[in-house]
């Protein structure tokens, strides 16, 4: 395939056409060894090498699938001993695939499964604040009170080694890690009988074990939990556990907004 210089960079996310089109006039870009200064050049994406500052930027299409993951599996690449989301992809059509974000071993629900890292970096900037949905199952029975601390910013419980860190800077509340930026909580139902309720959560942030631990901290343990969006990416329901799907055009072109 051939394409115009500044439409290869963008393709491999380096940034808007407008600002390609300002560093291949500075030189920063060169094409088989040589400088080139011009936008329009013509790459033949098989055969031609290009470097972006000293770094070679190799031309492959960028894929992207929604998973549906079940419990028991690990949100990894690859691992010795167990299963990871991974697996469920056959190695021989490509091996640059990773999952965006994690979802606990334990949790299911949503994954996207890409090679386009700028997006991937998007996403999970902290900067961006993209909001996630979880459908969550809670020991307890969720009152008002507990959907206003979660609205307000709830405190956080020190989790393992952050404890020491606290403990060591001598904060004024030390067994806080961190106060969670406010998030929406709606309840869907309360099953009186089993002390159980059936919520739905949406953060904006993707602290480790975040939802269970917001939960922890007003005393409603997670028995359950599955992601059910990500940004503009909704999970599709008709997808079985473990099952994928290629992400459609609107799905890819709404995810990159
Ligand atoms: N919050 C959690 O506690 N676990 C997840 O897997 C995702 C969000």
């Amino acid at each position: 395939m051939k394409l115009r210089l500044d439409k290869y960079l963008a393709d491999m996310g380096l940034g808007t056409r407008t600002e390609i089109k300002e560093f291949i006039k500075k030189g920063f870009v060169t094409w088989n060894g040589e400088i080139v200064k011009k936008p329009e050049q013509k790459v033949d994406t098989q055969k031609d090498r290009v470097f972006y500052h000293g770094i070679e930027i190799p031309y492959h299409t960028m894929e992207y699938y929604m998973i549906n993951k079940p419990a028991g599996v690990l949100t990894a690449t690859e691992d010795k001993r167990q299963k990871t989301i991974l697996d469920f992809f056959d190695h021989s059509i490509r091996n640059d695939l990773f999952p965006v974000g994690r979802l606990d071993k334990d949790a299911e629900g949503l994954l996207l499964i890409t090679n386009d890292g700028a997006l991937a970096h998007k996403l999970l900037s902290p900067k961006n604040h993209i909001p996630k949905r979880y459908f969550v199952i809670v020991s307890g029975i969720i009152e008002q009170q507990d959907m206003d601390a979660f609205a307000k910013g709830l405190f956080i419980p020190a989790y393992g080694k952050e404890k020491q860190k606290i403990e060591q800077k001598k904060e004024t509340d030390r067994f806080a890690a961190f106060q969670a930026m406010p998030a929406k909580m709606k309840i869907l139902f309360l099953d009186k009988e089993k002390k159980q309720s059936h919520v739905e959560i949406q953060i904006y942030e993707g602290k480790f074990h975040q939802i269970k631990r917001m939960c922890q901290a007003i005393s409603k343990p997670v028995i359950y939990l599955k992601r059910i969006s990500m940004g503009n990416l909704e999970l599709d329901h008709s997808l079985k556990l473990g099952e994928y799907r290629a992400l459609t055009e609107e799905e890819i072109n709404n995810v990159r907004k």
